[in-house]
């Protein structure tokens, strides 16, 4: 309920009457110098508030703010990354071992679902199709799919229906690069396999959005070599909006999308621009059996109050093996997320955004007027906020609900009497009661708090 409101206030603020598409018919030459939409993966330079049929569509999704992703295809059986094919030059004739010893286990996507479930997510995007270019359904279009190779069986069927047995809305990741396609790579130079390319690829992206029921999130990802009229991208987001008229789809086919994509980073949008930060547990995507550089739990957290602070949402990375199992390390660490949530999920779900940032152990969100100080580095004894510039009522640890000592003077909030160690792991949550929205200005503590003379 929060959220809603508060996109819709936020588009309120901005004139939400423009729509992208009025935009465009009211774009002067200056809007037409400008590029349609930033590259993958970054910032959107001009970005667009929602309309009103983007607000209704992806409520859902501005409230569910944290979702799984899934690398899982035949790479995931080599164990070297997704990028293994093209970064190791790994001839087609070799490759294609990996698809046919391909054999994830029987229930391997409810195993996924109800670890996603229990890490406190509430959506799930699934590579259907990789830059391999294998396809994790049953389709009539290739071969080089789940069902003719080593799975003997559709997986994307098998996602689907685990997303929705634990109550997960279901999101699919579509490569629109393909290094298996005879045209994917001719295509940029060769009209004909460039028409051959695109009715495949709007027919694979027809058939997922046909076959499967209701989709939630279709999520584009590299669009080499082509651009948005080599692809027919208006084209194929009408097609998907006439088979899937509640879905939200990303800004991968060289359009705008509902939302943006910063990768490996949190990069806020602005001006009600909606916004997702994907992320890795370790460094890739793909299950990649050396790689061991994974985050904390406190390290995901953080990113995830970092998101939800500024109004995006936070989608993060599982790469299981070919057997379609999780690797261990990523089973510990989303369960420790999930038990952090347990406690204090509702300070995230619920936040708006958040104007207090300036800590050095402890992030912000909030709801309302009350602001919630999450402590990751916990000092012992006492904790304060600076430049707070509302009054603080009361204060209290949101797990447990225990009142806690709290004075303020015209520059810091001084919460005392706490325990020596940190009440809560990885991260302790702090509810602070204000009498207004707190907003924070350290710049003015900095010019106006009481100096001595040398
Ligand atoms: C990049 C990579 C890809 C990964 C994606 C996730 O585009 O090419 O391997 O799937 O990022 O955002």
């Amino acid at each position: 309920m929060m959220n809603s409101s508060k996109v819709s206030r936020r588009n309120m603020l901005l004139g939400t009457g423009a729509s992208l598409a009025s935009l465009a018919v009211q774009g002067s030459a200056q809007a037409a110098a400008k590029p349609a939409t930033p590259p993958a993966g970054e910032r959107d330079p001009y970005p667009v508030a929602a309309t009103p049929d983007q607000v209704r569509r992806m409520n859902w999704w501005h409230e569910a703010k944290f979702g799984m992703f899934i690398h899982f295809g035949a790479y995931s059986q080599y164990g070297r990354h997704e990028w293994a094919m093209e970064t190791s030059a790994i001839p087609l004739a070799e490759y294609k071992q990996f698809p046919r010893e391909f054999k994830p286990k029987p229930g391997f996507a409810r195993a996924w679902a109800k670890l996603a479930k229990a890490a406190g997510m509430r959506y799930m995007v699934m590579t259907t199709k990789h830059h391999e270019g294998f396809c994790n359904w049953d389709t009539k279009l290739t071969d080089y799919c789940a069902t003719k190779q080593g799975p003997g069986r559709d997986l994307v069927k098998e996602y689907v229906e685990a997303a929705r047995a634990e109550g997960l809305r279901v999101g699919f990741y579509y490569s629109l690069m393909d290094w298996h396609h005879p045209d994917g790579a001719r295509c940029a130079h060769d009209e004909e396999a460039r028409k051959r390319f695109v009715a495949y690829t709007h027919g694979l992206i027809r058939e997922l959005l046909t076959n499967y029921g209701k989709v939630d999130v279709l999520w584009y990802d590299v669009s080499w070599p082509l651009d948005a009229a080599g692809w027919e991208s208006e084209k194929m987001n009408k097609m998907v909006f006439e088979l899937q008229p509640d879905i939200i789809v990303n800004n991968r086919n060289k359009l705008p999308g509902d939302f943006s994509t910063p990768e490996q980073k949190i990069v806020a949008e602005t001006g009600g621009r909606a916004w997702e930060s994907c992320m890795t547990l370790n460094d890739s995507w793909g299950y990649q059996r050396a790689d061991d550089n994974w985050k904390s739990a406190r390290t995901v957290i953080r990113n995830l109050i970092s998101c939800v602070h500024d109004g995006g949402n936070y989608l993060l990375n599982i790469g299981p093996r070919g057997d379609g199992s999780v690797p261990e390390e990523s089973v510990r660490i989303l369960t420790e997320v999930g038990r952090w949530m347990d406690g204090n999920g509702e300070t995230i779900y619920k936040s708006e955004l958040c104007d207090p940032r300036r800590s050095n152990y402890a992030s912000f969100t909030r709801m309302g007027n009350t602001l919630y100080m999450h402590v990751h580095f916990w000092p012992g004894g006492d904790v304060a906020i600076s430049g707070l510039r509302v009054k603080v009522k009361s204060a209290r640890f949101h797990k447990g609900g225990q009142e806690l000592k709290v004075s303020q003077d015209p520059y810091r909030v001084h919460i005392t009497g706490l325990p020596a160690e940190a009440p809560d792991s990885p991260i302790t949550t702090i509810a602070i009661e204000c009498d207004g929205e707190p907003k924070q200005d350290t710049v003015f503590v900095r010019n106006n708090k009481p100096r001595e003379g040398v």
